[in-house]
């Protein structure tokens, strides 16, 4: 199969969708890939690491790689430029994210392509298989980021994490013990600050328990317990998840104001709107604003500035998925994957993820009657 791997286009991403190790993995199977010259720049990856390190074909436009591969693997949605590039029953694996893409979504469907969005491919124990590593990445990102904003230079409490001995240490809060709230709980631990998190999930908060041999201290949300916690932390995290829906607001103002001046707030569940009551989504070129002299970030896509970690870690988990595809074939793979099923956003002209349709008030066609 020929498969291509165009340079990312949309502002602040730095991944690319196949590091030349991948590629080669693909190439020794016999396939054809064809590289965007350029394309694992923002990861460190040159042009030279796919040609001669891996066997890639290195193409210099866009155009030359839709205009020739059967499978396209990216990481960010098709943006409007590639939109004309996109062939007709073309198959896309990328980040989609159609319910908030009307325009792509209606040249999918225009254009017969097969859709397969990370964000909904399960894997057997119906985990979000292909959003994992990312979180994995903010959370991790968590105590880099609260570093750097914690020092006077960023108007922070002018605090080390650890501290020094006698000087005392910094108390961080992370509310939702998931994959970016463990991540983050273990980082800060190991950059030496006292760190607590609350989950609505008992099971969850005895596992973090029992991993952290208590070393992590856990309680339960009620807002009173929350309140108390933030007002005593120079660092909260947010990272609840509420599959489906909309980031629940339990901070409120009232907490954020009982929060030492300089103080920091993550919401790095941001991208589901957000967990602290008025929270405003910044970028990467302008991460922070101040509010209630407490710095907030809530940067939605923290991943994008380690592009080359990101890419690593992004296409451990997407490769198995795309020797599948490039080996047997999009339908046989989906066939044979139920997880990978699941993945399937559009084929031949029509929505076949329920929830993207009724999103959008559209038409769902189940895609095991399309395939039979
Ligand atoms: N900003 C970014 O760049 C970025 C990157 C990756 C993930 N995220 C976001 O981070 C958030 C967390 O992702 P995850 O992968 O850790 O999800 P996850 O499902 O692994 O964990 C979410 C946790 O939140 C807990 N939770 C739900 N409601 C809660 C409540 N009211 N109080 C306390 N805990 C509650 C759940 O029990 C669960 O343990 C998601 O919104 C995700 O989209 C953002």
């Amino acid at each position: 199969m020929i498969i291509g791997v165009p340079r990312e286009i949309k502002p602040d991403e730095n991944r690319v969708s196949l590091p030349p190790d991948k590629v080669e993995v693909l190439v020794t199977d016999g396939h054809k890939v064809l590289v965007e010259s350029g394309a694992g720049e923002g990861s460190r990856f040159s042009d030279d690491n796919y040609l001669y390190g891996a066997g890639a074909t290195i193409v210099s436009s866009p155009a030359e790689i839709y205009g020739s591969a059967e499978l396209i693997v990216k990481v960010k949605e098709p943006q409007p430029s590639e939109f004309e590039l996109i062939q007709h029953g073309q198959t896309i694996f990328t980040y989609l994210h159609l319910a908030a893409e009307p325009d792509l979504l209606e040249c999918m469907l225009e254009k017969n392509v097969t859709g397969i969005a990370y964000e909904t491919v399960e894997d057997r124990q119906g985990r979000l298989c292909l959003l994992h590593p990312m979180s994995e990445i903010a959370g991790r990102l968590v105590s880099q980021v609260s570093a750097r904003l914690l020092t006077n230079i960023e108007q922070g409490v002018g605090k080390l994490l650890s501290g020094v001995p006698g000087s005392g240490n910094c108390s961080a809060f992370i509310i939702g013990g998931g994959t970016v709230g463990l991540n983050a709980a273990m980082a800060l631990m190991g950059a030496g600050a006292d760190v607590t998190v609350a989950d609505i999930n008992l099971d969850r908060i005895r596992e973090i328990d029992t991993l952290t041999k208590g070393q992590v201290k856990t309680i339960y949300p009620t807002p009173a317990a929350l309140a108390e916690k933030i007002s005593h932390s120079e660092v909260v995290v947010g990272a609840v998840l509420v599959p489906g829906a909309k980031a629940p607001r339990i901070v409120n103002r009232d907490m954020v104001k009982e929060m030492m001046p300089g103080g920091v707030i993550i919401d790095v569940a941001i991208d589901q709107g957000g967990c602290v009551d008025d929270i405003k989504p910044t970028s990467h070129q302008n991460p922070t604003y101040i509010q209630d002299d407490v710095i907030h970030y809530a940067v939605t896509n923290m991943p994008g500035i380690v592009g080359h970690t990101a890419s690593i870690s992004l296409s451990n988990a997407t490769l198995p998925y795309v020797r599948s595809i490039a080996s047997i074939g999009v339908e046989k793979a989906v066939t044979s994957d139920p997880g990978l099923a699941k993945g399937v956003n559009t084929l031949n002209g029509h929505i076949t993820h329920p929830a993207l349709a009724e999103s959008l008030s559209m038409t769902f066609q189940d895609l095991e009657e399309m395939l039979s």
